[in-house]
């Protein structure tokens, strides 16, 4: 029997996840659970960095994410979901990475880039969030992980992965630590159902897992289309419109799809009756997963049972890791060879 490969893939928890999420990773997640050892970090460290006046809306996220996850179908049977706080095995890591490391190349990281300008942060910057990218690395790490299934925004976080895990089996002349790969999904961003690249809570454009039916319609039924598609017999564009984009990444029926899109280009088809079968599609895909979230929600007893056997299972093998991370720079002062 050969060892199945490791996943680690995660978020931070900073609200309920949304269907970005969805088809950046999460769907990736639920299928490949079964070929991997996956584990599945909910980094509220990471989530702190920015937030950290504000431990009460971490606190609840972490609720909230791990319901999105079990609604969604990983099982914590054959995942294990864990709590990144709880596991201080990774803060000890990322003070040691943190000398393989120069602060230009953790400047240059483009997602990190983007943030610290969102934020407006100058030399004001925390340096918990200036650092936050060394402490994923510790994540990805210290799992010994192959495989990452994220969203694209988080590709430069696998190549800082790979050039500090190079950087430690160089320095110390071991191979202790291995380098891993991305996965990003087929489908690529999904934008806000506003149009815009970027989704995001604040912005009020997500749809979330856990949406209820009444919202999710009137959300659907105000999704932005062809701002130029003013009568249904107009010919209508098909590229950016993001009820088309949605339909791509969400329905099942893909020919039913390309009759829409060929309809709508020619003209007679309205944005009413598209938006009608992208919430019928939305609707049965998410039905199921509203259900499940409320059942357990509704015991969150059982909820903590997963974080806390799950966070004990990624300890275990955090340790590990860790010690012999240790053994690799003559850290091993205690150990009986
Ligand atoms: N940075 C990820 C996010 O923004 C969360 C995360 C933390 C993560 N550690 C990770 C993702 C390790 C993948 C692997 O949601």
């Amino acid at each position: 029997m050969t060892a199945k490969k490791v996943i680690l893939t995660g978020d931070r928890p900073t609200g309920p996840l949304h269907l970005g999420h969805y088809v950046g990773s999460l769907r990736n997640r639920v299928k490949l659970q079964h070929d991997y050892t996956q584990f599945v970090i909910i980094a509220d460290v990471q989530a702190l960095t920015d937030n950290f006046a504000n431990p009460e809306k971490v606190r609840e996220s972490v609720t909230e994410v791990t319901l999105d996850y079990l609604a969604c179908g990983i099982d914590p049977a054959i995942s294990t979901i864990f709590i990144q706080s709880h596991v201080p095995e990774l803060t000890e890591l990322t003070t040691y990475y943190m000398n393989l490391v120069s602060v230009a190349r953790v400047e240059r990281n483009p997602t990190v880039k983007d943030e610290i300008q969102q934020r407006g942060f100058q030399r004001d910057i925390p340096l918990g969030f200036f650092c936050y990218p060394v402490s994923q690395v510790a994540d990805i790490s210290a799992f010994r992980a192959h495989l990452v299934p994220v969203g694209e925004d988080q590709l430069p976080m696998i190549e800082l992965t790979n050039d500090i895990v190079g950087r430690f089996n160089r320095t110390y002349n071991c191979n202790v630590l291995i380098e891993c790969e991305a996965m990003v999904s087929t489908i690529g961003r999904l934008p806000g159902t506003d149009g815009g690249a970027k989704m995001g809570k604040s912005l009020g454009n997500v749809i979330n897992l856990g949406e209820s039916a009444d919202t999710l319609k009137t959300k659907v039924m105000s999704m932005f289309t062809d701002p130029n598609h003013l009568r249904v017999e107009d010919p209508g564009t098909v590229e950016g419109n993001p009820v088309f984009t949605y339909l791509d990444a969400f329905a099942p029926d893909t020919a039913a799809v390309q009759e829409m899109k060929d309809h709508y280009r020619r003209g007679g088809l309205g944005d009413v009756k598209v938006k009608r079968y992208l919430l019928d599609v939305l609707e049965t895909m998410l039905a199921p997963i509203r259900a499940k979230r409320a059942a357990y929600a509704a015991d969150r007893g059982e909820v903590m049972n997963v974080l806390r056997q799950g966070t004990a299972r990624a300890r275990a093998v955090a340790a590990e890791t860790l010690d012999a991370v240790r053994k690799a720079m003559r850290l091993d002062y205690f150990s009986k060879e």
